[in-house]
């Protein structure tokens, strides 16, 4: 089965009930699904893309299911199995979109795939957005934190989304935002990933945009997930968002450096869902001023603004017998913390080799963070002390 579709994500369909309708109709104003007995009346195109369309329908017989839903109809098997499948499996999920009925039509040589779901009444994020602007934190940390429970479940059945883009997260009932359109959602049978072979360029990390990594992992499903926070708080589903921009938004420091790590580097982003929702819930410490005996042997690093040129910082410890490394990684000891650059990606406690060193940590790698008064008294001893020794002249 292929996973290749239209990106559903370029385009924005949308269907207003001023639309022509004579033009919309379907070309039978019902469904009938021979699952459940229920006959949908299609009232209202509300939704167009690369699966098929999407109607606001109206179920009869009635009970047990919403007097809304939407009907989502395609001519092709593979997609509509996917989302069969995938509301399944996440049925116990309050934030996955649910799905009622599934059932395929046959007139003559035509075949209708048929869903009957969740009808999201504020439509998808891209255009609740566009009509409601940005939102607090407060909005966005409960939010994200309620769809990564579905996504959670996902990636606990190794399954991955691929395509949480705005489009495909819905605004229902009280403003809760759900996951929908598992159209190309899949199981990961290795632990490399799958192929990444449908995507849009405008909600994947760089790496798969230009084809360095053709892996899709569930680290993919949450630079999206940090894309989408970054959208909410911003209000905009449009202007490009980098790792740098983090720095710009109308949030927290925590919550900064959490999207930081949604969408820098790969390597460093949360692996799932659930590294995701223990950073959303850990308010960060910062990181507490520690002590080291002496700097020789030790790899060590420097951070912020220096009262001395660095240069002689860089040479001060090399003479200490210090290794100077340019940034911080497992097996660095010690960092010196200068005065904190307050234009960091997540401001003062946020500067990328200290969100470093607290990621290190979580880790159980431990990196003594000491400041730069204790660095001098350590490096100048030990020059005094060479000084001593040195044979006089
Ligand atoms: N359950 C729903 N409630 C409200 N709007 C929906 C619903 N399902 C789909 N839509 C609208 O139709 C669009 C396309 O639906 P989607 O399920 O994403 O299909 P596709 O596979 O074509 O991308 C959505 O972006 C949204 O605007
Ligand atoms: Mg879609």
């Amino acid at each position: 089965m292929s996973t290749h579709r239209v990106p559903s994500t370029t385009r924005r369909a949308q269907y207003s009930p001023d639309s022509d309708r004579r033009a919309d109709a379907p070309s039978s104003p019902t469904a009938y699904s021979s699952e459940s007995g229920r006959t949908y009346q299609l009232d209202r195109l509300i939704g167009k893309g690369g699966f098929g369309e999407v109607y606001l329908a109206t179920p009869t017989p009635g009970p047990g299911i919403p007097t809304q839903v939407c009907v989502k109809i395609s001519d092709r098997i593979s997609g509509w199995l996917r989302e069969a499948y995938f509301a399944e499996l996440l049925a116990r999920e309050k934030r996955a979109l649910r799905v009622f009925d599934r059932f395929v039509e046959a007139e003559g040589n035509h075949v209708r795939y048929c869903l009957a779901m969740e009808y999201a009444e504020h439509g998808d994020l891209g255009a609740w957005l566009e009509r409601e602007g940005a939102q607090s934190e407060r909005f966005v940390r409960r939010e994200i934190a309620a769809i990564l429970g579905a996504l959670d479940s996902l990636h606990r059945g190794h399954a991955l989304h691929r395509d949480l883009t705005p489009f495909n997260v819905f605004v229902c009932e009280d403003q809760q935002l759900k996951l929908g359109d598992f159209g190309i959602a899949t199981h990961q049978l290795n632990p490399r990933g799958v192929t990444a072979d449908a995507f849009n360029v405008f909600h994947v990390p760089n790496e798969i945009a230009w084809g360095r990594v053709r892996r899709w992992q569930k680290r993919d499903d949450i630079y999206q997930i940090g894309l989408i926070a970054a959208m909410l708080l911003r209000g905009d589903i449009t202007s490009p968002m980098r790792s740098k921009d983090v720095r710009g938004l109308p949030c927290s420091d925590h919550l900064k450096e959490v999207i930081h790590r949604c969408l820098g580097s790969r390597g460093k982003r949360y692996e799932a869902a659930s590294e995701l929702i223990a950073a959303l819930k850990q308010r960060p410490q910062e990181a507490p001023l520690g002590r080291v005996k002496s700097l020789a042997g030790k790899r060590l690093s420097f951070t912020g603004f220096l009262e001395r040129p660095r240069d002689e910082a860089i040479a001060a410890a090399r003479n200490a017998g210090a290794i100077v490394q340019a940034k911080p990684g497992r097996g660095t000891d010690v960092l010196v913390r200068g005065r904190p650059n307050t234009l960091q990606i997540a401001g003062k406690d946020g500067g990328s080799k200290l969100i470093e060193v607290r990621r290190l940590a979580a880790q159980g790698v431990k990196v003594t963070v000491i400041g730069e008064r204790q660095f001098w008294r350590l490096a100048d001893t030990k020059s005094r002390r060479r000084a001593k020794k040195a044979p006089r002249n």
